[in-house]
């Protein structure tokens, strides 16, 4: 019998492509740009295992055009709002994540954003490149202090806690609410205080997001979360666009009600309103897990899912065991 076909949305990273050539017969996308939604609906067909990216939307109109075959999605994300599980699980496919590996890089990330914001940064980065520079001035370009401040965290998960914990360097005051609290032990060490979400919202300085995007979370932060912030505080989203109404905080920014932003991703990717494109607020381009090691780890679990799949092991980050228990 030969080997199962797989396809994948990228080309990935050479560890990961070796690992792949072992166990599967492999077509990957080689484009520059993500794979075009006719183009992916006729690759997809008939093969046995899919590596796809979040920006593939895995939906029922994908798994039919990808016919009975198929039997794993892995997912080189942690998020993995991008795919209908129920549909898949429906289908006896298994799908699976990368939880785990990109928490710290994330958190690293979360912190740059959240500096270059305060510290304007990329305001400052503007100016010097361009020449705009003429003197030194002693009110030139003056942010807002991070160290000492009070920093919020929304959702206290594995990235909500590695932000907490760089925190403690900056003599933060920490305040979080989450879908539960954190155990005391938790708490202990990350200097972390549960509050509501609206406390949250009021007495940030800084509040960042680190709640996974579902129903729950969609348009979690509106205009009623934004006019509870402080005039001063700034927000931070490294999670999902959705999780923040983008017309909401356009308002919020032109009005004053926040002081800036910073933002990593955003409602309809790479779609950035022109409305966000100010000086009091960072952007960019979905880069919370960009870094080498962590692509490459990230991307080395999806494929050690699919080889475990089908090795007849359990997949080790499937999110719907219940299709081993169905029978493949
Ligand atoms: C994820 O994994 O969900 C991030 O958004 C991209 O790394």
């Amino acid at each position: 019998m030969g080997k199962p076909q797989l396809f994948s949305t990228h080309v990935l990273f050479d560890e990961p492509r070796k690992k792949l050539a072992e166990h599967f017969d492999v077509e990957y996308w080689t484009g520059n740009e993500r794979p075009p939604r006719p183009e992916l609906l006729k690759l997809v067909s008939g093969k046995n295992a899919l590596i796809s990216l979040l920006t593939e939307k895995i939906d029922a109109e994908l798994l039919d055009a990808a016919g009975p075959n198929l039997r794993i999605v892995a997912n080189v994300a942690v998020g993995f709002d991008n795919i209908d599980v129920p549909a898949c699980t429906a289908r006896k496919i298994a799908v699976t994540n990368t939880p785990g590996v990109l928490d710290e890089t994330t958190a690293d990330f979360t912190w740059t954003l959240l500096m270059a914001v305060a510290r304007r940064l990329v305001e400052g980065d503007r100016m010097a490149r361009s020449g705009a520079w003429t003197k030194w001035n002693l009110d030139q370009l003056c942010g807002t202090d991070v160290w000492g401040k009070t920093l919020g965290i929304i959702g206290l998960g594995r990235i909500g806690r590695a932000v907490a914990r760089r925190a403690s360097g900056f003599q933060m005051n920490i305040i979080y609410n989450s879908t539960k609290p954190a155990a005391p032990e938790i708490e202990k060490e990350l200097h972390a205080e549960y509050m509501s979400r609206d406390q949250v919202f009021e007495q940030a300085d800084f509040l960042s997001l680190h709640v996974p995007l579902n129903d729950a979370t969609r348009g979690l932060v509106g205009p009623a979360e934004l006019a509870r912030m402080k005039r001063t505080a700034f927000l931070i989203n490294t999670t999902r666009g959705p999780v923040v109404q983008e017309t909401a905080l356009i308002d919020a920014l032109e009005r004053g009600v926040i002081a800036g932003a910073a933002l990593d991703v955003f409602e309809r990717e790479p779609i950035i309103p022109d409305g966000l494109r100010r000086d009091n607020v960072v952007l960019a381009p979905h880069l919370g897990s960009a870094s080498v090691e962590t692509r490459t780890k990230m991307a080395l679990i999806a494929v050690e899912n699919a080889i475990a799949f089908f090795d007849g092991k359990r997949p080790p980050t499937i999110l719907n065991p219940d299709v081993l228990r169905l029978g493949i």
